[in-house]
């Protein structure tokens, strides 16, 4: 993987910012063989309709298909494990004075990674919650076969997986404080999103406002890029830890960076 040049300019913000805020989203998985959703071919939302798919009537028109669909996702997850990027983040966090994820993705490799300050906004794809009374469930689907829907263990009604659909509230202490991180950061870092799906998409502008250094890190333009600072067109794993570790050098012969 090719390096792009990193800006010195960008390397001393980085290092002399006191609250760093990474929002990443479904590209910063990419490379640990999570497919994205809107990429062309690849993207999940290419392949399959997210009306059938991701959105409260979809689960009540047909929850063993929802289901199927998620325990695929699941599967893939289990069998993925954080790349060079995420791990790059960890070690960021440990040089940063502080430093908060923002994430829309579901599947919880930021914190597999190591990193302790992680917002996630759009739930994790490990968990369950009531339909009904909305109570996260931690591995709903032990001893149960493929074909039987899991159900609450307090009320019986049907679980669902514990993640945002269209047309539905983020959760609302995740969002707050990723608002207040945002709104309260000297640098952003946009990794791997699309800046496409709102609130989410919405919270550069904070950092924007505020008048924080920002920087997206994606092979491709978003409608995010016209307001960064600086625009680094390369995956995620060929731009965050050469990012760490000019910024870092003593960290540079950690066997995480290159
Ligand atoms: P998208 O699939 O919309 O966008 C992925 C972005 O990652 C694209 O801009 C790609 O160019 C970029 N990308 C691909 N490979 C990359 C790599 N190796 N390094 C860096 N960037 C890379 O994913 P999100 O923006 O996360 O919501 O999508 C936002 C939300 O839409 C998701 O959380 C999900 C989806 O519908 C829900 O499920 C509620």
């Amino acid at each position: 993987m090719t390096s792009p040049t990193i800006p010195d300019s960008l390397i001393r913000s980085l290092r002399e910012a006191q609250h760093v805020v990474v929002l990443t989203g479904a590209g910063i998985s990419a490379e640990s063989g999570i497919p994205t959703f809107r990429d062309a071919q690849t993207g999940l939302w290419a392949q399959y309709d997210p009306e059938d798919l991701a959105t409260p009537q979809a689960f009540r028109r047909n929850p063993q298909l929802v289901w199927e669909w998620y325990r695929w996702r699941r599967s893939l997850v289990e069998k993925a494990s954080p790349n060079a990027a995420h791990r790059a983040l960890v070690h960021m966090e440990q040089k940063a004075p502080r430093l908060t994820i923002v994430t829309q993705n579901v599947d919880g490799l930021h914190k597999q990674a190591g990193s302790s300050e992680v917002l996630e906004l759009h739930g994790n794809i490990m968990r369950a919650r009531c339909s009904v009374e909305n109570a996260s469930v931690d591995s709903p689907d032990r001893g149960g076969s493929d074909d039987e829907l899991p159900h609450c263990p307090t009320c019986g009604a049907l679980l669902r997986p514990d993640v945002v659909w269209f047309g539905e509230p983020l959760p609302t202490e995740a969002l707050n404080a990723a608002t207040a991180a945002i709104g309260a950061c000297d640098l952003l870092l946009c990794v791997g999103t699309s800046g496409l799906v709102h609130p989410a998409a919405s919270l550069p502008l904070l950092a924007v406002e505020r008048g924080a250094i920002t920087a997206e890190i994606n092979p491709q333009k978003t409608p995010l890029s016209q307001w960064m600072d600086y625009e680094l067109r390369a995956p995620a794993g060929a731009v965050l830890p050469p990012l760490v570790a000019h910024t870092w050098p003593d960290l540079a012969g950690d066997e995480a960076l290159p």
